[in-house]
This record gives structure tokens, sequence and C-alpha cells, in this order.
């Protein structure tokens, strides 16, 4: 689709996460309509329709097979992603699919396979990613402002969810590693060098269902650069992340969910003094949009979004194969 005229979103599945982040911003992002919204439950598109534009729809094959969709924002259970991914990209529609692509990286990179055969564009929606913060970071780090980094600790636990919640459920959310635990491993494929080894993983689960409800993972770069890494849905809320030097450490709070207005601070500590930097306020749910569209607009993704994606997935399958499971 090499074309100027706007993107024509559909969604499928009236989640959460559409209507507290990307639906709010997909009204205000340009080169971006949203015209039609499915539901398995016709009265909630019709809410969500109202509330945010385009036209409900009955089920979610009835969406895909509309003229008046040229892509797709996929944020269902994770484990539906791999099933409607497809179905989506064989009905023509460019994706962009809410994380966890899937749950393997055999699955990823199938997936990404079927779009590049049919010329679509194929996203998945880590959000932090387009938040200018990181490369604030990133910049600080290459002027070594604490130095040769040796070790990246990044956390990201949330509350228990309410019983009932897909995150509880292995039919269908799959647990914390899938969905909580994927922000700190892309993290660390975000800022440290390949090749990326995991060293070790626990994964605490539901002795009832199996599904992870926590776990930490130590992985390592060639150069024995660690990276410690925790995620969970059975503690306090923590999100950040702290790189330490051989002459200070850095700490960004608030790393994977920054609300538009918030201006982020780094802390940096060296020898003893404190500073902090507070950098400008940015809009990840928008900027993750309007890259989508431009892509769509352009016909083809930047490479990196699929390198980022399927190797995220390879090192979730070995943190899977390497870990010590406890069930509790
Ligand atoms: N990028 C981010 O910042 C971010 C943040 C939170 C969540 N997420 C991701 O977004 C996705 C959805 O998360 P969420 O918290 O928004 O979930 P949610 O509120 O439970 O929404 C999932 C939607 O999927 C549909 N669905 C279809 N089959 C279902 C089934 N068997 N069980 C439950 N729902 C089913 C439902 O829509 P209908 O009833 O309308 O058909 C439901 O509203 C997940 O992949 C999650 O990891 C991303």
């Amino acid at each position: 689709m090499t074309t100027d005229r706007a993107v024509r979103l559909g969604v499928l599945g009236c989640a959460d996460i559409a209507r507290r982040r990307t639906l709010p911003a997909a009204t205000t992002v340009g080169g971006l309509a949203v015209t039609a919204i499915a539901s398995r439950d016709a009265g909630k598109a019709r809410r969500y329709c109202a509330e945010f534009g385009g036209s409900p729809v009955h089920g979610y094959d009835a969406l895909l097979t509309r003229e008046d969709v040229d892509a797709v924002y996929v944020p269902l259970p994770p484990l539906l992603h791999r099933e409607w991914v497809e179905k989506a990209l064989r009905a023509g529609k460019h994706v962009l699919a809410e994380k966890p692509l899937t749950t393997t990286a055999a699955d990823a990179a199938e997936l990404f396979r079927l779009a590049e055969q049919r010329r679509l564009v194929l996203m998945e929606n880590y959000m932090f990613l387009h938040h200018a913060q990181h490369e604030h970071v990133r910049d600080l780090l290459s002027r070594g402002v604490i130095g040769d980094v040796r070790e990246f600790c990044c956390t990201f636990t949330i509350p228990p969810k309410p019983p009932g919640d897909i995150r509880h459920d292995p039919r269908t959310g799959g647990g914390a590693l899938l969905d909580i635990g994927g922000y700190p491993i892309r993290a660390a494929v975000h800022f440290l060098p390949e090749p990326l080894t995991v060293l070790g993983a626990v994964l605490r689960e539901n002795a009832g269902t199996g599904v992870v409800t926590g776990g930490s993972v130590l992985l390592s770069t060639e150069h024995g650069v660690a990276a410690q890494l925790t995620f969970g849905m059975e503690h306090s809320y923590i999100c950040g992340y702290e790189f330490r030097g051989s002459t200070g450490r850095l700490r960004l709070d608030r790393a994977f969910t920054p609300p538009p207005h918030l201006r982020p601070v780094v802390h940096i500590e060296t020898g003893g003094a404190a500073q902090t930097i507070t950098l400008p306020a940015d809009d990840q749910f928008a900027n993750v949009l309007t890259a989508f569209a431009a892509a769509v607009r352009l016909g083809s993704a930047p490479p990196h979004w699929r390198a980022g994606s399927i190797r995220q997935a390879a090192l979730v399958d070995e943190v899977v194969r390497v870990a010590k499971a406890v069930p509790r």
C-alpha cells in the first residue's frame, strides 16, 4: 500500500489496552483512521465505536472481510495471537499485534515470513521502544556518564490481577513470563550487544494452573555484562531499570509505562554525587501508531522490528528451556 491516504484500521477485540491506550491515541494520530471495531459481543463493539468511532462488527472473521480495513490491531490474549495474526495476514491486512506476538520464536518467524510473502507490514506492539527516553539513556551511556557498563538490572512487576483476568488462564493469557517478562527481556535486547546468553532463570508457577506468576532471569553478553531481569504479577508495582557502570549508576523509573504528559527523570550517581536529568515528555502510544501507519503507507517496515521480535521470542524460548520451575 504505497499511498498518502490514511490507513484504515480495524480492531479485533474490545480489550482493556485498546480502550485505555491504543484507541485514545488512534484518535489523535494523523494518517490513521479507526474504521471498524469487532467483538464477540455485538453490544460491546457498539459501545467501543460510540466512544472511538468506526463501525461495530460482530465477530472477528467478519471484520477481516471488510474492504474498508487496510490494517488490523490485534489486542487479543497472547495465546490467540498466532491464529488471528495469521488469519489477518491471509486476509491481506497489515497487522499491529499486541505483545507478545506469539508464544514461540518459530511461530514469530513463520508469521513474519507470511507477512513478507504477502508484502504486508507486521509489527509487535512493544510501545516502550517508541519512547524517546531510552535514546536519551543510550546517549548518556555512550558518553560514558557511568563509565563502562557492567550490569543491567531491569524489573517489571505488578500487583495481582483479579480472578478471571486473562493472565491467570493457561489457555489465553499464558501467565507472567509472556505478558510481563517480555518487557525486561526486550529491554535487554534493545540495550545490550549480541550475542546474549541465558545463564539461568527461575519461574514460579501457580501449582493449580501451571501459569507462571513471576520469575527472574540472568543473561550475559559475550564480555560478561550481566542482565538481571525480574518480572511478575504477585508483587508491588515496580517498572524500571538501572545500569551499573565502572564509575557510577544510572536509573530510570516508569521505563515501560510513562504516560504522555510525564517528564521522565534519569537519576545518575557517580562518586558520591547524585544528579537528575529531566527529559521531555513523549507519547509512546501515539508514536507507535504513527510508526505503524507510516510503514503501512510505505509498504515496508524497518528490518529491526522483525529481528527484535524474533530475538525476543527466542530468548523467551530459551528461558523456558533452562528455567527451574517452582510450583507454589
Ligand atoms: N502494549 C501494552 O502496553 C500492553 C498493555 C497491556 C496489555 N497488552 C497486551 O494486550 C493484549 C490484551 O491484554 P488486555 O489486558 O487488554 O486483555 P483483555 O482486556 O482481557 O482483552 C482481551 C480481549 O480479547 C478478546 N477475547 C477473545 N477471546 C477471548 C478469550 N477466550 N478470553 C478473553 N478474551 C478474549 C476479548 O474481546 P471481545 O470480548 O470484545 O471479543 C477481550 O476484551 C495482551 O496480549 C496483553 O499482553 C499490551
